[in-house]
C-alpha cells in the first residue's frame, strides 16, 4: 500500500482532496492515429476522437479553465489489433505519444489516466484472452500488466484498469513496485456492471465483442450491495489508489453503500449512454445544463469523490458547477 501515491502532485491532491466539484472532474478522450483528425462520434455530441495533434490542443485548452485531470482511450487502427493486444503497450503508439507530450508540457500541473484493457486492442473485442472461446482469467492479466508497465513508462499518473479480471490490481502493484514505478498509481474499475450504458463507447472505441457479451467479468445487475462491497474491498486491499463504480445514475444506490464501507477515494463514471441520454433529451442547451448540474450533485450526494464525465467540460466551462 502505497498512501503517497495520491499526495505525490498538486494536481493528483487537487483531484481527490479538493472538496470541490470542479476539482473532482475528469475529463475522458479518445486517441486515434493520424494528423489533424478531429471526428465526430455519433450519439456522443461535443465529443470527438482525435489524432495527438488535435488532443493536445484540446487538453491545453481544458488546462486554461481549470480542468486538469483527463482519462484517454487508446482507439486502435484495425491492422494492428491481434488475439492477445499485442501492440496496447508499444511505446509508439498515439496514447503513449500522447501521454510524454502531456508530461512534458504539464507535469504535476495535470493528472493523466490511461484505460487499461484489451478489448481496443484484439481482434475479437474482448477485454482478456480467449481459451476455448472463454476469457482465461490469469494470462489475461499477465497481457494486462505487460500494457500497464507501457502506461507507467511513457509517465501516466494512473493505470484505469477496466477489464474486471480477478487479483489484477494485486499483480499490477507488485510489478510496479519491482521495477520501481512507486508513485504510478492504479485506478481500479472495482464496481464495474455488464451494462447497456456502454453503447456509444463501444462504437467510439471500435470495441464490441465480435461474439458473446461481458456478463462472464463484469458483474451481473441483479447482484446485491454484498458483492460489490466486497469487489471495492479486495481491491483496496490489493492496493488500489481509486475505487470506481460505473456506470453511474443507475447505481446510486451501490456508490452510498460503497462508500460507507470503504476507505480508499471513490469514483464514479458517468458512462457514454447517461451522457447520450441527455444530450438527446433537450435540445435546448441551458435545459440541459441544469441536468448536468443535477446529475453531478446526486454523484456527490451519493459519496463519490472523483467523477468521470463527459459533461465535465461543459460543465466548468458553462460554470453549471462551483
Ligand atoms: C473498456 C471500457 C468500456 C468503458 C470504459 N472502459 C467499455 C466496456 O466495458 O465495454 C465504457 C465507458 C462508457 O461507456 O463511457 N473495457
Amino acid at each position: 500500500m502505497r498512501l503517497r501515491i495520491n499526495r505525490f502532485t498538486s494536481a493528483r491532491r487537487n483531484l481527490i482532496f479538493g472538496n470541490t466539484m470542479k476539482s473532482s472532474l475528469v475529463q475522458p478522450h479518445f486517441v486515434v492515429s493520424g494528423e489533424n483528425v478531429d471526428l465526430q462520434i455519433s450519439g456522443m455530441p461535443g465529443i470527438n476522437r482525435q489524432s495527438v495533434d488535435v488532443l493536445i490542443k484540446t487538453i491545453g485548452k481544458d488546462m486554461k479553465i481549470g480542468l486538469r485531470s483527463h482519462m484517454l482511450f487508446l482507439v486502435m487502427d484495425d491492422y494492428h489489433r491481434d488475439s492477445n493486444a499485442s501492440h496496447a503497450s508499444d511505446p509508439n503508439t498515439p496514447l503513449h505519444i500522447a501521454v510524454r507530450l502531456l508530461k512534458e508540457e504539464y507535469g504535476d500541473e495535470i493528472v493523466i489516466m490511461t484505460d487499461v484493457c484489451l478489448c481496443t486492442g484484439t481482434d475479437h473485442g474482448h477485454c482478456g484472452v480467449l481459451v476455448d472461446n472463454k476469457i482465461e482469467n490469469d494470462q489475461s492479466v499477465n497481457e494486462l500488466i505487460r500494457i500497464a508497465i507501457s502506461h507507467a513508462e511513457a509517465g501516466v499518473d494512473y493505470v484505469a484498469a477496466s477489464d474486471m479480471m480477478d487479483g489484477r490490481v494485486k499483480a499490477m502493484r507488485e510489478k510496479f513496485e519491482e521495477l520501481g514505478f512507486h508513485s504510478t498509481g492504479i485506478l481500479s474499475y472495482s464496481v464495474k456492471y455488464a451494462s447497456s450504458f456502454y453503447g456509444p463507447f463501444r462504437e467510439a472505441a471500435e470495441s464490441s465483442p465480435k461474439f458473446g457479451d461481458r456478463r462472464s467479468h463484469q458483474m451481473d445487475f441483479r447482484s446485491g450491495y454484498d458483492e460489490a462491497i466486497m469487489e471495492a474491498k479486495i481491491d483496496q486491499e490489493e492496493g488500489a489508489d481509486i475505487l470506481m463504480i460505473k456506470p453511474g445514475l443507475p447505481y446510486l444506490d451501490v456508490i452510498r453503500k460503497v462508500s460507507d464501507e470503504v476507505t480508499r477515494p471513490l469514483a464514479v463514471y458517468n458512462v457514454s449512454g447517461e451522457y447520450a441520454m441527455v444530450m438527446n433529451s433537450n435540445p435546448n442547451p441551458d435545459e440541459r445544463g441544469k441536468m448536468i448540474t443535477e446529475i453531478l450533485q446526486s454523484f456527490t450526494r451519493a459519496g463519490a469523490d472523483v467523477i468521470v464525465t463527459y459533461h465535465a467540460r461543459e460543465a466548468i466551462q458553462k460554470e453549471l458547477i462551483e
